[in-house]
């Protein structure tokens, strides 16, 4: 069939030292034609080649393969070879997601409301725009007893595994195909909880680095490496009373909003650690707690709960809490040292392998779990970009009006 001649062609130019037909085998016994045919794909392109030969060296690669039905609708997939191949990418993760025990094959997963994070091959800047072009993730949990991916407007989870003997492939058979995650201000507009932060972004105009007016959402999205703590909408209707005193005041409601936000470093649930901080971009501390009946972040006097982590977005993450910060202190210095370290630490990123957690290998350093004066893995991040975007970003205009009658 047509896999297992790309294969050939591809293990051809990779001198794959297994065999070819393991694969395709393999696939076969799983039931996964339509996978297998939508893969021929990758052989029309040299990134799609590229893939392949990555995939088929010899290392360890999970490899999450939606099923037939799953890909009985999917011809606007299909029909768009950009984003098939950027697709398929997404359902390749670097490294091994499985107990090393051959006997119990099955996606390491924590169980809900945590979540497992690992990184997959597809990093094409159409589609994701992380810090130190890293790859985009992919988000997990167990739910109900099943195996389940985030995100997602359908549910989708594994139904069957399998470990391709001889490689260091582990297929998981999906009964969905996965999406790509959007932009950060699609996010925030899709979801039920953060409409109003969508609102506000939106419609809030500041100058862009390019001396063009802009909405701070769209200004957001092309920064690589956010992390957003996003208001509830509850939340925001809880402090429509105090809210307005900032209005008068741009640079105080401009480092409010800065407050929520780690520039530079995108920070997933499993690297959250108790008594761990981050700076935020207006270089205010971000400090994490967990007990048993939630994580917590706080900035100034203000303790929000995280309420639902890990809203995956092109350029990084939201994670929703049910408090706004109404914290006006700024250091901006210690905004922009915390940009530069995680700009820095960013670039060990694109060799990150297997679960991604605070005290996972190949992640940004070491993390130290109960001292209330460290980071975490990852560097706390500064302004809005390095030195342009931040000069903009203080320098706002807020359409004061919109941002009162989203709030209302
Ligand atoms: C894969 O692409 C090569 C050219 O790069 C071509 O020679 C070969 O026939 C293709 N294989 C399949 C199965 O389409
Ligand atoms: C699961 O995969 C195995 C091959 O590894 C296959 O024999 C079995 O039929 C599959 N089960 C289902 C429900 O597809
Ligand atoms: C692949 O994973 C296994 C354990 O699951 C490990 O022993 C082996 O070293 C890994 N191979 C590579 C190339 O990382
Ligand atoms: C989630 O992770 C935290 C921190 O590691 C742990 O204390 C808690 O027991 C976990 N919850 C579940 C349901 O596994
Ligand atoms: C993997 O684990 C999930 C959740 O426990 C379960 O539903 C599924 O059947 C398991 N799959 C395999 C192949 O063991
Ligand atoms: C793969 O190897 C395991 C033992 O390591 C064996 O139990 C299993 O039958 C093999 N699978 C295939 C498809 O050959
Ligand atoms: C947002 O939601 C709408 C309606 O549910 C849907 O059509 C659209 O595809 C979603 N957009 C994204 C980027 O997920
Ligand atoms: C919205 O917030 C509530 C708590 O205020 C939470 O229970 C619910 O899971 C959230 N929904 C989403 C989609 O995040
Ligand atoms: C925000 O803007 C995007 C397009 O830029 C739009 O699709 C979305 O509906 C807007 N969201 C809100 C809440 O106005
Ligand atoms: C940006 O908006 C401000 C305030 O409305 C206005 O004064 C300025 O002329 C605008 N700049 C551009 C380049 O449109
Ligand atoms: C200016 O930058 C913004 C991003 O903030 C972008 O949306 C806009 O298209 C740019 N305009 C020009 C003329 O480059
Ligand atoms: C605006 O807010 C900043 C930061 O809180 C404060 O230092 C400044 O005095 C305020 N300006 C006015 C005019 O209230």
């Amino acid at each position: 069939m047509g896999f297992l001649k790309s294969l050939a062609v591809v293990a051809a130019i990779s001198s794959v030292s297994f065999a070819v037909n393991t694969i395709s085998e393999a696939f076969d016994s799983l039931g996964l034609t339509s996978f297998a045919s939508a893969a021929t794909a990758l052989n029309d392109s040299s990134e799609g080649q590229a893939l392949l030969s990555m995939v088929l060296s010899g290392g360890n690669y999970s490899i999450l393969a939606p099923n037939n039905d799953a890909f009985s609708d999917a011809s606007a997939l299909t029909s768009d070879s950009t984003l098939l191949l950027d697709t398929l990418a997404y359902h390749i993760l670097r490294g091994s997601f499985s107990p090393s025990n051959s006997s119990s094959l099955n996606l390491t997963s924590a169980t809900s409301p945590n979540h497992t994070i690992g990184r997959s091959m597809l990093n094409d800047s159409t589609y994701v725009t992380l810090e130190g072009n890293a790859s985009q993730v992919v988000a997990w949990t167990i739910e109900n007893g099943a195996i389940t991916f985030l995100n997602q407007a359908t549910n989708v989870s594994v139904v069957n595994s399998t470990r391709i003997n001889g490689t260091g492939l582990a297929v998981y058979v999906l009964n969905g195909i996965l999406s790509i995650p959007p932009s950060m201000s699609s996010v925030l507009t899709n979801s039920t909880n953060t409409t109003s932060i969508a609102g506000l972004l939106n419609s809030t105009m500041i100058p862009s680095a390019n001396g063009t007016n802009d909405t701070i959402g769209n200004i957001l999205d092309a920064q690589r490496g956010i992390t957003l703590f996003a208001p509830s909408n509850s939340a925001f209707s809880a402090v429509s009373s105090t809210l307005p005193v900032l209005e008068g005041n741009l640079t105080a409601f401009t480092t409010v909003l800065q407050n929520h936000i780690i520039n530079g470093s995108t920070l997933y649930s499993s690297e959250i650690v108790n008594g761990s901080s981050m700076t935020s971009a207006a270089g205010e501390p971000l400090t994490f707690s967990t007990n048993s009946s939630g994580t917590y972040v706080t900035s100034g006097s203000t303790t929000a709960r995280i309420i639902s982590t890990d809203m995956l977005c092109m350029n990084g993450v939201v994670h929703v809490i049910d408090n706004v910060f109404l914290n006006t202190d700024s250091d901006m210095s210690a905004a922009s040292s915390a940009y530069n370290s995680a700009t820095s630490e960013a670039t060990k990123l694109v060799s990150e392998t297997g679960v991604i957690s605070a005290t996972a290998t190949g992640a940004s350093g070491s993390s130290t779990s109960s001292s209330s004066s460290s980071n975490g893995s990852k560097n706390g991040a500064a302004a809005l970009s390095a030195s342009a975007h931040y000069t903009t970003f203080l320098a706002v205009v807020v359409s004061f009006v919109v941002i009162g009658s989203v709030l209302a």
